[in-house]
């Protein structure tokens, strides 16, 4: 019996049959997603989904999962998914990963993953040779953006620390220097690495929340006081909540007079080094001693697939190494291609066959074209809110995220915070669109993040029309 069930778990022949049927199915659900005639997701109460997944698992039929996994799912392949962060994927690189969970290679050691070894090196030296880092720059692949900065702090208090934390343990108070709009994995790498709230040090944002350098010596000078030793400074390009770009090169030169490990979260727009047009938000960025870059967020890939940079590779070697001179006393070369001593995972996913097939495919000008198409669309999502009344923009955008709200002419902040609740949540449980909100400046906002290169500038006008047509609708205690 077990004998028997191995073998039909492990034949190759239905594989082939799974597979083929699979192919076509996702294939007319890409096709049916782009044409954008259907809901984006059918939105239901966690309690409800969980009682229709496990009605399911106690009599569904085995052959329908894949069915209602697609229709129990988000679109992001959608014209009108414009919410998080995540990119609808370069069917090549869904492709791709397939190939990575059949050959199952967990990386760990090289001959665990040879190809895909060689593969991350050529691709994140090529990252680092666009980020303007020199020939002793590394990098290497890590399962999404929040280890990624998490991964190059430590690498930052191996640096710069001056105590040796990684073996000894904490005597003193360590902090980093860091937006007060970045993203809140900052925030949770410091207390993981023992800072605890004090650690982060928050810096305020200038009305573009865009981080004011004006404001670093005194937080600099505040903390020495306080007797905490900050050890680094993270830019963020962009922030998540307005896609707003840090002023990446005053940060650099900060960091170079007091000795910083300057730390780019370019997770989500860090990618705009490949661009001519938009490298220009990234000024600054060869000065960094480390830089992440998400590849699911503005390079079509499927999650998780995330590039670290280290401007000095030993750098890199030296994070998780018992002894910080590691790389001499046990190795006479430069063992790149022992991925885990570098990476905070053992086994971890071979990434690199999605990122690595659409660069040798395509080349590098698709990546660039998608940036460039989607930030171009957010700017011209912008003039469109503007020029319309009763839309007010939290702020120009910089990337391909926008953040808005619709309020009647003397609405009050309160009375508008509600409307805009009211009207994301309506337009969640419909369906036809999906955007989120956030908080800015203490005030709720809309938020688009244009991920999908098939939304056009239409699509935005048609959501626009649709919330003043159900704006109408919403009764409002305040009014
Ligand atoms: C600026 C920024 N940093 C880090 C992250 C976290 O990245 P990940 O979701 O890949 O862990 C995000 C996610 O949205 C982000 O916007």
């Amino acid at each position: 019996m077990a004998e028997d069930i191995l073998k039909t778990a492990y034949d190759p022949a239905r594989f082939r049959e799974a597979g083929h049927a699979l192919i076509d199915q996702l294939a007319r659900y890409l096709q049916e997603a782009r044409k954008g005639q259907v809901p984006v997701l059918h939105y239901q109460h966690p309690d409800k989904e969980w009682d229709l997944w496990q009605a399911y698992l106690e009599k569904g039929d085995p052959k329908d999962l894949f069915e209602r996994i697609l229709e129990r799912t988000t679109k992001v392949q959608h014209p009108r998914y414009m919410g998080h962060q995540v990119a609808p994927p370069i069917p090549l690189a869904s492709l791709a990963a397939l190939v990575g969970g059949v050959l199952n290679n967990g990386m760990a050691i090289y001959e665990m993953g040879m190809a895909p070894t060689a593969m991350e090196r050529l691709l994140t030296d090529w990252l680092c040779r666009k980020a303007g880092f020199g020939p002793e720059a590394r990098g290497f692949l890590t399962s999404g953006g929040t280890l990624a900065n998490l991964t190059a702090l430590l690498a930052a208090r191996r640096s710069r620390g001056r105590e040796d934390v990684w073996n000894k343990g904490y005597t003193s108070k360590q902090a980093v220097l860091v937006s007060e709009a970045a993203h809140y994995c900052i925030d949770r790498a410091a207390r993981i690495m023992g800072m605890g709230a004090e650690g982060v040090i928050q810096i305020p944002v200038d009305t573009n929340y865009r981080m004011d350098p004006a404001y670093l010596q005194q937080a600099y000078d505040q903390a020495i006081k306080k007797g905490l030793e900050p050890i680094a400074l993270v830019g963020s390009a962009p922030c998540t909540a307005t896609g707003s770009y840090d002023p990446l090169e005053p940060l650099a030169a900060f960091c170079r007079q007091h000795n910083l490990w300057f730390h780019i979260d370019g997770a989500h727009g860090g990618a705009a080094i490949l661009s001519e047009r938009y490298k220009h938000l990234m000024d600054g960025v060869a000065g960094a001693d480390s830089l992440v870059i998400d590849g699911h967020k503005m390079m079509g890939m499927p999650v998780l697939t995330t590039a670290l940079l280290f401007r000095n590779g030993a750098d890199s070697y030296n994070t998780f190494s018992q002894q910080a001179d590691y790389l001499l006393s046990e190795s006479e070369e430069e063992d790149w291609y022992n991925g885990a001593k570098r990476t905070f995972e053992c086994t971890k996913l071979t990434g690199i066959f999605s990122w690595f097939a659409v660069w040798k495919t395509y080349g590098e000008e698709l990546f660039t074209a998608y940036l460039e198409r989607q930030y171009d669309l957010a700017r011209e999502a912008s003039e469109l809110i503007r020029s319309r009344p009763g839309w007010e923009l939290a702020c120009l955008p910089q990337s391909n995220i926008l953040c808005f709200r619709y309020l009647a002419p003397g609405m009050d902040d309160t009375t508008a915070d509600q409307l805009n609740g009211a009207i994301r949540q309506h337009l969640l449980e419909a369906g036809t669109y999906y955007i989120v909100q956030t908080r800015v400046s203490g005030r709720s906002y809309l938020r688009t993040s244009l991920m999908n290169p098939l939304t056009g500038i239409s699509d935005i006008r048609s959501l626009l029309d649709h919330i003043e047509g159900i704006a109408k609708a919403i009764p409002l205690s305040g009014n």
